[in-house]
C-alpha cells in the first residue's frame, strides 16, 4: 500500500428531514447567499420551496444561478462568479445533483480567481487560490462530489469535458437525505448507480499490492449498489435501497477506496469525451464502455484481479481464475442492461465519425497510455470505442 493522506473534512449531515440545521450551517459563513441550482428538478419536488422558507426565516440574502446544465458549461460557471462577485455572496449552497455541485464549486473558486474561468480549469487540480465555502444539498447518489474536491466542467465550444479541483472546493457541509432522491427517474437512478460502480471499479483495477482494506471495501460498495439500484428502480420511494445509494455514492469517490492505490483510470478519460462531443449521460457512457475495456485488457497478467471481481463482487463459483474472469465480467454487462441502461453507442447516437479525435483526446488529456491498469494509446482507446458499436 503506498503512503497517503485522508483529510476530508466534509461535514456530513445524513438522513431524513434535517434542512431545519440549514440556517445554523449557513450562519457560519455569512448571509449573503448564492443559489444554484439545474434545470427545475428541486422545484417539482418542492424542495426549492423547503429550501427557501428557511432562508427567508433566516433573513438571508439569495441570489440564484439557475438552469445548470448535466455536464456543466464554463458559460455558467461564468454567470455564477459574476453575481458572486456583484452581490458580494458569502457562501455558495448547490442543491442538486453532481453537476450543480460540480458548477458550484467551480463558482466558488472562480469568484475568487483574478482570470476567466476557463483558465481556472485548465489548472486541473494544480489551482492554488481561494475559494467561497460550499455547502451542498445533494439530490441524486452518483458522482460524490458531495464529499471530494473534484468538479468536471465541459467547455463545448472547444469540445473539452475536464476535471479540476482543489482541497479548497472541498464542501464544508452536505446534507444527504434520501428522500430528496425518491424522484430520480430509472434512467439517471441507473446511470447514477453506473457511475458510483465505475468509480469503485478505477480505484479496484490497479497495480499496487497489499490493498486489502481498500479493495474490501470497494467490493461491500459494490455489491450493495448491485443490491440496492434493482429495488430503487421497482420501488422508487424504498428509504433504505435510496439511502444505501447514496452513502455508496459518496464513500465511492470521498479518497476511502482510491487513496494508497497509484495509477490513473481508464474508463473516465474515455467517457468524459463521448460526453464532451455528444453530451451523453456520464454515467451510461460509464456503463457502455466498462465492460469492453475488461474484456480488453484481461489477459494471463491481470487475470487474478479480474477473478477476484467475479468471486467476490458476483459470487462466481468457477474457479478457473480466466473463466471465473469472463464470467464476471459478463455478469456486470447483463446487470446494467437489466437495469435498462442502453449498451450501444449508436443507442445514444454516437458513430464511428469522431473515434480518432476521441481517442487522441482522451489520451492527451488524461495519463491513460502511461499510468492506467494497462497502458492504452490512441490505438487501443480507438479499438475500445468500436467494441461498443
Ligand atoms: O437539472 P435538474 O432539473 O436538477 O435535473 C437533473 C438532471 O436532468 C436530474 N435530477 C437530479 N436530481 C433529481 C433529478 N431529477 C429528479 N429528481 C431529483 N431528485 O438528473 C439529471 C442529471 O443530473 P446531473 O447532476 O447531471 O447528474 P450526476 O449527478 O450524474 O452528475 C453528472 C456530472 O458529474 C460529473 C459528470 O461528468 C457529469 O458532468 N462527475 C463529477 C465527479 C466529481 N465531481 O467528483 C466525478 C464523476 O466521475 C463525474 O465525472
Ligand atoms: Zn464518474
Amino acid at each position: 500500500m503506498d503512503n497517503f493522506d485522508f483529510h476530508v473534512t466534509t461535514d456530513i449531515r445524513f438522513g431524513k428531514d434535517r434542512l431545519a440545521e440549514l440556517p445554523e450551517v449557513l450562519n457560519q459563513f455569512g448571509k449573503n447567499i448564492l443559489l444554484v441550482y439545474g434545470g427545475g428538478s428541486i422545484k417539482k419536488i418542492g424542495l426549492y420551496d423547503r429550501v427557501i422558507d428557511q432562508l427567508k426565516a433566516n433573513d438571508n440574502h439569495v441570489f440564484e444561478l439557475a438552469g445548470v446544465e448535466p455536464n456543466p458549461r464554463v458559460e455558467t460557471v461564468r454567470r455564477g462568479a459574476e453575481i458572486c462577485r456583484k452581490e458580494q455572496v458569502d457562501v455558495v449552497l448547490a442543491v442538486g445533483g453532481g453537476s450543480t455541485i460540480d458548477c458550484g464549486k467551480v463558482v466558488a473558486a472562480a469568484t475568487k480567481f483574478e482570470g476567466d474561468a476557463w483558465d481556472l480549469v485548465l489548472q486541473r487540480r494544480n489551482y492554488q487560490g481561494d475559494a467561497l465555502p460550499l455547502v451542498t444539498i445533494l439530490t441524486l447518489a452518483a458522482t460524490g462530489s458531495e464529499m471530494n474536491s473534484g468538479a468536471v466542467i465541459t467547455n463545448f465550444t472547444t469540445h473539452q469535458k475536464l476535471g479540476t479541483g482543489s482541497k479548497v472546493m472541498l464542501p464544508k457541509v452536505s446534507f444527504l437525505d434520501p428522500q430528496n432522491t425518491f424522484s430520480v427517474n430509472t434512467y439517471q437512478t441507473a446511470a447514477g448507480s453506473a457511475d458510483i460502480m465505475s468509480h469503485l471499479i478505477e480505484n479496484y483495477f490497479k497495480r499496487t499490492e497489499g490493498t486489502d482494506v481498500q479493495d474490501s471495501i470497494s467490493e461491500g460498495l459494490m455489491r450493495s449498489v448491485i443490491k440496492n439500484c434493482p429495488i430503487a428502480l421497482k420501488q422508487p420511494e424504498d428509504y433504505d435501497a435510496r439511502a444505501n445509494l447514496m452513502w455508496a455514492s459518496t464513500l465511492a469517490l470521498n479518497g476511502l477506496t482510491g487513496n494508497g492505490k497509484a495509477g490513473a483510470w481508464s474508463c473516465h478519460p474515455m467517457e468524459h469525451e463521448l460526453s464532451a462531443f455528444y453530451d451523453i449521460t456520464h454515467g451510461v457512457g460509464l456503463a457502455i464502455l466498462t465492460p469492453r475495456w475488461m474484456e480488453y485488457v484481461l489477459n494471463d497478467d491481470t487475470v487474478d484481479k479480474f477473478a477476484s471481481f467475479a468471486w467476490n463482487v458476483w459470487n462466481v463459483e468457477e474457479k478457473v481464475p480466466m473463466l471465473a474472469a469472463r464470467i464476471g465480467i459478463q455478469k456486470l454487462y447483463d446487470y446494467f442492461k437489466a437495469c435498462g441502461i442502453p449498451m450501444t453507442l449508436p443507442e445514444v447516437g454516437i458513430t464511428d465519425e469522431k473515434f480518432d479525435e476521441m481517442a487522441k483526446q482522451a489520451v492527451a488529456h488524461s495519463k491513460i497510455k502511461t499510468d492506467a491498469f494497462v497502458p492504452l494509446d490512441e490505438a487501443a482507446v480507438k479499438e475500445i470505442y468500436t467494441d461498443c458499436l
